[in-house]
């Protein structure tokens, strides 16, 4: 839904994902796996989806097993402890423009992907990280990959299509910014 919802506000990154892929594919077929390393304008959109609006923005809390001192902070073993994704994933001074969706941030002057391991934030932290965002990573590259190079993703206008963006701007705030 999130990656939906952003490449309705930028139809523009829709245009790009698919000149790619038509690049790769021809449009003769659907994109593979096999194609993943030269596709990394939707592997950027993919980083870009999961840091925009992460699905879990304080993630799971977690617990103190001992004490311990943090910049200063002591912190008492048994207390909870609540990694701030969001903050993490938003940070100015890392990702300017943070509200804005801009899959181009994941992209080095070189065309290649940048590689962001503050992006694992998105899955939690420390030994209880999420053993899914294997299979995450995977779904979402082939399901946008796969949607895009069949599909044009457009605005409905009136009946369901608009009920639906509607619905998502109340989710995700006002995406007209
Ligand atoms: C975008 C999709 C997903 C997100 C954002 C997500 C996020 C998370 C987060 C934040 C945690 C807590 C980690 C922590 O304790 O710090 C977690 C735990 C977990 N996730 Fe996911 N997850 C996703 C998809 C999946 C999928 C697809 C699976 C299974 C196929 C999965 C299986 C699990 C399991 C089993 C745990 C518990 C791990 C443990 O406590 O040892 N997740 N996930």
């Amino acid at each position: 839904m999130t990656f939906l919802t952003a490449i309705l506000i930028r139809p523009d990154i829709q245009k790009r994902v698919q000149d790619e892929l038509d690049a790769v594919t021809g449009r003769e077929r659907l994109p593979t796996f096999e194609d993943r390393p030269k596709l990394p304008f939707v592997e950027a959109v993919c980083k870009e989806t999961l840091r925009w609006r992460p699905v879990t923005p304080l993630a799971i809390p977690h617990a103190t097993t001992k004490s311990d001192v943090y910049e200063g902070f002591f912190i008492p073993k048994g207390s909870v402890v609540i990694g701030n994704t969001w903050a993490i994933l938003h940070d100015p001074d890392v990702y300017p423009e943070p509200e804005v969706f801009k899959p181009e941030r994941f992209i080095n002057p070189d065309g290649s992907v940048r590689e962001d391991p503050a992006l694992t934030t998105a899955f939690g932290y420390g030994r209880r990280i999420c053993p899914g965002r294997h299979f995450v990573d995977a779904t979402l590259f082939i399901v946008v990959a796969s949607l895009l190079s069949v599909f044009d993703i457009k605005r409905g206008r009136g009946g369901e299509g608009s009920g639906a963006f509607e619905y998502l701007e109340t989710y995700t705030g006002d995406l007209t910014r």
